[in-house]
């Protein structure tokens, strides 16, 4: 029987930490409980938000419609030859399932390390960090259809896989709820070390001959070195994507700052979004309970009973600053609410 809670706080849901309230709130433990729900029709009807981790919303209101948060567990793999293929539940902590391949020598997501979050938010959001995105590792997943209560498979060509998006955020948004993922990785040491920041810190560790275990490891000291720990300051990782530009934009505005930091890739030129907010002297800055995280701008904190309007306002500002010096404009990665 769903136990479902009228409302409920979803302070702890949120790694900013909002205090926000769901009119009702309910944990999905087994694919079971989707079918039960969604075949009752008070529930069909009402809106809903799916939540793993919590760890790309932003609350700027109550929601007045149904939470549900996923909660299916389960990590399972199978070795076939040089390949792994490891099925993990919707609602598994995402680091816990690095964790569960790094020990066990399976190549592929350790440079994920420690990236908050769930197992079911990982090919939405096409999460990716240094070198490593889902899309290279991502197999297969299981959703359920809540107008047809049917499960579907969805493979890799079905996902259309883009830079913190998949079809999932696009087209299909709303329709599917993510159950089950599989991964597809490899018992060989296949690593992927171009990233500039792990080649430096490998090297100031003395590492030449690096192992997964390794990697992971420099990841997470990295992150922790950069990034604030959502227990103790709220936040939700990068708040803007970087934006991307076509060459010819590039050139204009490089004449202008020269030192503007940037990266090819194949739809244009990427731009380091921390380091034009950093420019416009956002850095490390605090407004009121909220503010920029000092040793990365792209991170927006909530310094301690921040509402979720005050960081929506500063992101506003932001936004509106770099578009005034930089001519260019800044897209939220984060999920406003
Ligand atoms: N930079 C600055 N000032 C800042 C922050 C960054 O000048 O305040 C410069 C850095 O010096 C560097 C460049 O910007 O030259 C890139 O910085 P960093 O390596 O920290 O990565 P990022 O582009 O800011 C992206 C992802 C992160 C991911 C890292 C590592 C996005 C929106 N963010 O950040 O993902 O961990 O690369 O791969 O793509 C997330 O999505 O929540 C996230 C944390």
């Amino acid at each position: 029987m769903l136990q479902i809670l009228e409302n409920s706080s979803l302070q702890n849901f949120n790694t900013f930490g909002i205090d926000a309230y769901a009119r009702f709130f309910v944990e999905i433990n087994h694919q079971d409980d989707l079918v039960e729900l969604f075949s009752d029709p008070q529930w069909k009807r009402m809106p809903y938000l799916v939540i793993g981790g919590g760890s790309n919303l932003l609350f700027t209101q109550n929601f007045e419609g149904l939470i549900i948060k996923m909660n299916i567990r389960g990590i399972e793999h199978r070795i076939n030859h040089e390949q792994v293929m490891v099925e993990a539940g919707a609602g598994e902590v995402w680091h816990d399932l690095v964790k569960y391949c790094v020990n066990r020598g399976f190549c592929g997501i350790e440079n994920l390390s420690l990236i908050p979050g769930s197992v079911g938010a990982s090919p939405i959001q096409n999460i990716g960090a240094y070198g490593i995105e889902i899309k290279d590792v991502f197999h297969s997943c299981t959703a359920f259809e809540i107008e047809s209560l049917q499960f579907k498979t969805f493979y890799h060509q079905d996902c259309e896989f883009g830079y913190r998006e998949s079809v999932f955020k696009g087209k299909l948004k709303g329709k599917y709820i993510i159950s089950s993922v599989k991964y597809q990785l490899s018992t060989q040491q296949r690593l992927k070390l171009d990233y500039g920041a792990i080649k430096d810190e490998l090297s100031s560790r003395g590492i030449a001959h690096p192992s997964i275990k390794d990697v992971s490891e420099v990841v997470s000291a990295i992150r922790v070195a950069k990034l604030p720990d959502p227990s103790t300051i709220g936040n939700a990782g990068s708040f803007f994507k970087n934006p991307v530009i076509s060459t010819a934009e590039f050139q204009k505005v490089q004449q202008q700052f020269p030192e503007m930091v940037h990266f090819i890739v194949p739809d244009g030129i990427k731009l380091a979004a921390g380091w034009l907010i950093e420019q416009c002297g956002w850095k490390g800055k605090v407004v009121g309970h909220t503010g920029t995280w000092k040793n990365q701008a792209l991170v927006l904190v909530n310094h301690g009973n921040a509402t979720g309007s005050e960081i929506f306002e500063l992101s506003q500002q932001i936004i509106q600053s770099v578009k005034s010096k930089f001519g260019i404009e800044l897209e939220r990665e984060v999920n406003l609410i």
